[in-house]
């Protein structure tokens, strides 16, 4: 009697796509493990050291590598400097510009429309955003972009570059991008409120609204990665603390007790570190700690126990972090491609937080 092959497992299929992916990035971009973070840009476009990321996978229409090489080479030297600084000054800030990068997204794609500052109407005032921060350092680097380049590079521009130089300040590869989004010409609260995924979502919630975006539930468990980093609010912690009572699987029994103390202890404001393990380190802990039910947020734990997910969250946590750092790159630009304007779209804002008028 013939013995039946041995079935492979969801788990190992997965980790095997996962390497096979990586290896095929390294061959074609001669990843020699060195410092991502190091790499920059070298002129519009053109970026020298170790690329762990492929150029472009396809064309966007009205994107561009070299959109500002004429009209303001320094575009990316100027960002690229300005958030070194300031996440040197404040470390936090690196994981509140790939936040404040991720919420204008969710709100018809990057468009800058977070950055509008019109109180109790715009996305900024939304109860999503209560706690994002890095606002005013975008409008500061935008103040610096008109003294040199008046009217040229878009807010929506800015933010996506700020948000990638500070993931690779925090250790993320380096990924070449595209210019000539171009600024969002409304924004409301209650859009944000409607569409950014918050706390309390479930799954199917959460792959919808990728899906929606052109994104995959694989984007999905990889840019939640960013929870490897931050710091999550009490206020946000809490209502999935009291779900999460009395069900090991979706919560570690003694580290449930440490973030009911800490919580229970400082009001809705107190902080929580995202990654309780390795929290300033970009790395694949976050996935790890939901192995063992030590995920903060409900949202984020609960991607382990869902089909369409946990083998996903099984596959980062049990491979080097280099592989989920390379990935979450590639995302991070899918998100700042996706759903954009270009061309005559929108505007050019000379202020970040108002409209042109
Ligand atoms: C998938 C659905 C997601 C949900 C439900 C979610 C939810 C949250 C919540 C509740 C917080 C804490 C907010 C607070 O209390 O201040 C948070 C923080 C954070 N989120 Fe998410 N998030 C999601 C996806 C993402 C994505 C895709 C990114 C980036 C690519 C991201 C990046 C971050 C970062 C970096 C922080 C920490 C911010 C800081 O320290 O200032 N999140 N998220």
């Amino acid at each position: 009697m013939r013995t039946p092959p041995p079935a492979i497992s969801p788990f190992l299929a997965v980790s095997a796509l996962l390497l096979l992916l990586f290896a095929t990035s390294v061959a074609a971009n001669g990843y020699g493990g060195g410092d991502g973070a190091s790499s920059g840009p070298k002129g519009n476009g053109e970026q020298e050291g170790v690329y762990h990321i492929p150029a472009y996978e396809k064309p966007v229409k009205g994107l561009d590598a070299g959109f500002y090489r004429k009209s303001c080479p320094e575009m990316e030297g100027i960002v690229q400097k300005a958030v070194r600084k300031a996440i040197r000054d404040d470390y936090t800030l690196a994981a509140s510009l790939i936040r404040l990068f991720f919420h204008d997204f969710a709100v018809q794609g990057v468009d800058a429309s977070v950055l509008i500052d019109e109180p109790k109407k715009s996305e900024k005032y939304a109860e999503a955003s209560r706690t994002l921060r890095g606002f005013d350092l975008i409008e500061k680097i935008k103040k610096e972009m008109e003294s040199k380049c008046h009217a040229t590079v878009s807010c929506a521009d800015i933010l996506t570059a700020a948000a990638r130089d500070a993931a690779t300040a925090v250790g993320v590869p380096y990924w070449p991008l595209r210019y000539g989004r171009r600024d969002g010409k409304n924004s409301i609260a209650a859009e944000a409120d409607l569409h950014v995924p918050m706390g309390g979502k479930s799954v199917t919630d959460l792959v919808r609204f990728f899906e929606s975006k052109g994104l995959t539930i694989f984007d999905l468990v990889v840019l939640s990665g960013a929870h490897t980093i931050g710091r999550a609010t009490c206020g946000a912690v809490k209502p999935g603390l009291c779900k999460r009572k009395d069900k090991p699987a979706l919560l570690d029994r003694r580290y449930g007790d440490f973030l009911r103390r800490k919580c229970g202890a400082g009001g809705d404001g107190e902080y929580v570190e995202l990654d309780g393990e390795t929290p300033t380190a970009f790395d694949n802990q976050y996935y790890k700690n939901l192995m063992h039910g030590r995920g903060v947020l409900d949202t984020d734990q609960k991607l382990l126990l869902d089909s369409r997910t946990g083998d996903h969250v099984r596959a980062f946590a049990n491979q080097p972090s280099q592989l989920f750092v390379h990935q979450f790159a590639r995302s991070m630009r899918k998100i700042g491609e996706a759903l954009v304007r270009t061309g005559n779209e929108g505007e050019v804002r000379r202020k970040c937080s108002a409209f042109n008028y």
